[in-house]
């Protein structure tokens, strides 16, 4: 039997390339975009994080969920540091969530409140991505847009108490793997990690949509 990480990360294959391989991100890291729709993405993750960690405290002592709440992954703090940097001091009368994002950030609350495994897959998706490609998506941005290296506008992508992303995201695959629960589970967990990845694509899309390089 494939363990739950092999399974997660074979499901999201095809949908990973999918997601990459997005005008937005594509025109993003090609720097064929200004700072302005780094921003605009900067505020949609705002929205994401916002409900993945405000959740979380609650999830803490969950069998199932309560491994995965870390602080040393929490994302907010460092990505309000990035709005007040790029959208200035009155950033928080100033932003929106596009629908997409609003439905995204509602299935993870939804997951939150009512199914721990299913918040899993949200947590996975979003966080090991972020330290995997996050990484690559930094460094285009500090070379776009002169950003400081590591510091304001690109903090959202530097987890300063995880010095060794490999070590760690092997730590998570093996924290997955324990995840308890039945194959049925499993299967529905692996589904909705599939669904986080298709309601990533549908905010990289309306990105897509205010940003219309590519078309
Ligand atoms: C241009 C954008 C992106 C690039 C260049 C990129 C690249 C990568 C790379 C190089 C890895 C490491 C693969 C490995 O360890 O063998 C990775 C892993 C991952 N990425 Fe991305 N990625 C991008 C966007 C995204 C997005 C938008 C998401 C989800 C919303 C995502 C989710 C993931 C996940 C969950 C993993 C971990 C897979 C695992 O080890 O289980 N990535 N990505």
């Amino acid at each position: 039997m494939e363990s739950f990480s092999t399974l997660l990360r074979a499901a999201s294959r095809e949908q990973h390339q999918q997601v990459r391989g997005s005008a937005f991100l594509s025109d993003l890291l090609g720097s064929r975009l200004g700072v302005d729709a780094f921003a605009r993405y900067t505020e949609q993750l705002w929205f994401v994080y916002g409900a993945l960690e405000s959740g979380a405290e609650r999830l803490a002592g969950d069998p199932v969920a309560g491994p995965f709440v870390r602080p040393e992954l929490f994302r907010t703090a460092a990505l309000e540091r990035d709005l007040e940097h790029l959208r200035g001091p009155d950033w928080r009368s100033g932003i929106s969530a596009l629908p997409a994002t609003r439905e995204y950030a509602r299935r993870i609350t939804e997951c939150a409140r009512a199914w721990p495994a299913g918040y899993v897959a949200h947590h996975y998706t979003r966080y090991l991505g972020d330290l995997s490609g996050g990484q690559i998506i930094r460094d285009a941005a500090e070379k776009a847009w002169g950003l400081p290296r590591k510091g304001d506008g690109v903090r959202f992508y530097v987890f300063e108490r995880i010095p060794n992303p490999a070590a760690y995201k092997r730590g998570y695959h093996e924290l997955l793997d324990s995840v308890p629960g039945d194959e049925l589970e499993r299967q529905r967990a692996v589904a909705e990690c599939e669904r986080a990845y298709a309601l990533n694509n549908a905010v990289f899309r309306a990105l897509g949509e205010e940003f219309p390089l590519s078309a």
